[in-house]
């Protein structure tokens, strides 16, 4: 299937094929992205964002320039209609008669789908909540693809806030899908959501390992020279395995106090001490920005390479917007066995489903009046349907053996 006309709201919405096309023209891009490649002339980008942002927004809006098209920016919706109630779906119907395409970011998670549902053009997630971050990833293994020569056979750690960060959410299926080794590392209380711990097993026989441990001993790395034994031989092995220390901040704004936020960020920070015991070609990412997990002492290290993948962020998205739009033809070659392909998305009949609601309080259906209940079958599981927005999985009312 081209990718011409396509949404991009979940990095389950690419083939692994066309996430490889994808990337090639990135390559393409990437030759051209000092002077540009002007294929989308006459076309307009808008960017609809309801939360900060730096890099995303400006590397879109870059992305599209250099292709030679426009952009027009909501930079703080609260500047908009938005603040006299006006939904995301009367939002995004109006945009669609000045834009080709719509870029949008919104603190509700499942808010993209909904966005792509109601625009008839193009609609790519930026970020929604706590949710997903899939052009994030689309730059992240662009970046390891770049860095490492490959995507395959990779073993890469995620560290910091694997609760609330969109960008791990989307990259753990990401890593899964090209069968990389995933390792899990987070302050007690940041794990990543059982419910895709699950899905990563379910769905690609991937089972992260996960450890405090680690977090523990890199909070303070004066104590790894002190403690003796398991642990440290344990943290320093496993750290001696990694390709990639894919490194977030903790998500200050998706907690509920800011004693909550200060008592979860309670030291973890990577400095060179711990890199000591990293691979000589290992890479430090971060999705940026970052707070104070990773030491600035870290930036003259050559295996610190996060500003360089902030700056793959433009070929990418300069290839994302050129194929979306139809501007760039995109060679998907053919899927080996094994690839992943997204799967038409099996709803329960609505009737059916009339009395759920779902339980996700920052679930967009829960903000948005004129959204109804909508749940899809879960994949190798009966008994459990997902919100078709936020995706949150909640048992069946229908019972076990309840799909047709
Ligand atoms: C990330 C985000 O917005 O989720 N930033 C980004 O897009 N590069 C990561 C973050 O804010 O921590």
């Amino acid at each position: 299937m081209a990718l011409e006309g396509r949404d991009l709201v979940s990095i389950f919405d690419f083939s692994d094929r066309e996430v490889e096309a994808l990337f090639d023209l990135a390559d393409a891009m990437d030759e051209h992205k000092h002077v540009g490649m002007k294929v989308a002339d006459g076309s307009i980008l808008c960017t609809l964002f309801y939360e900060p942002s730096t890099r995303t927004r400006l590397s879109f809006e870059a992305a599209m320039q250099k292709l030679g098209g426009g952009v027009i920016s909501v930079a703080d919706a609260t500047s908009t209609s938005v603040a006299k109630g006006e939904t995301i779906a009367d939002t995004v119907r109006i945009i669609e008669s000045y834009a080709d395409m719509i870029v949008i970011r919104h603190p509700l998670e499942g808010s993209a789908r909904v966005a792509a549902d109601y625009a008839s053009v193009p609609v790519v997630n930026a970020g929604d909540g706590a949710h997903e971050h899939p052009t994030q990833t689309l730059l992240d293994l662009y970046t390891i693809r770049r860095e490492k020569g490959g995507l395959r056979d990779l073993s890469v750690a995620l560290v910091g806030d694997l609760r609330y960060g969109r960008t791990v959410h989307s990259l753990a299926f990401g890593l899964a899908r090209f069968g990389a080794d995933v390792t899990l590392i987070s302050p007690r209380g940041l794990e990543m959501p059982p419910s895709l711990l699950e899905r990563l097993e379910r769905e690609f026989d991937c089972r992260p390992s996960q450890y405090h441990s680690l977090g523990d001993i890199v909070t303070d790395s004066a104590s790894v020279r002190r403690r003796k034994g398991s642990q440290k031989a344990l943290a320093t092995e496993l750290l001696a395995t990694f390709d990639a220390v894919y490194v977030t901040r903790v998500q200050k704004e998706r907690f509920e106090s800011d004693d909550a936020y200060q008592a979860a960020r309670r030291g973890y920070a990577i400095t060179q001490d711990v890199l000591a015991w990293a691979q000589a070609d290992a890479l430090v990412m971060h999705p940026l920005p970052r707070v104070d997990e990773l030491a600035y002492e870290l930036d003259q290290d050559p295996r610190a390479i996060y500003f360089r993948q902030a700056a793959y962020g433009l070929p990418v998205r300069m290839a994302l917007l050129a194929a979306l739009l139809g501007k760039r033809p995109v060679k998907v070659k053919r899927a080996r066995k094994g690839d992943y392909r997204p799967e038409p998305r099996h709803e329960v009949d609505f009737r059916k489903m009339a009395q759920l609601k779902c339980p996700n309080p920052l679930c967009v259906t829960n903000h948005e009046a004129y959204l109804g209940p909508r749940f899809t079958f879960v994949k190798r599981v009966s008994d459990l349907v997902a919100c078709a927005y936020c995706e949150q999985e909640v048992p069946s009312p229908l019972g076990a053996a309840s799909r047709g």
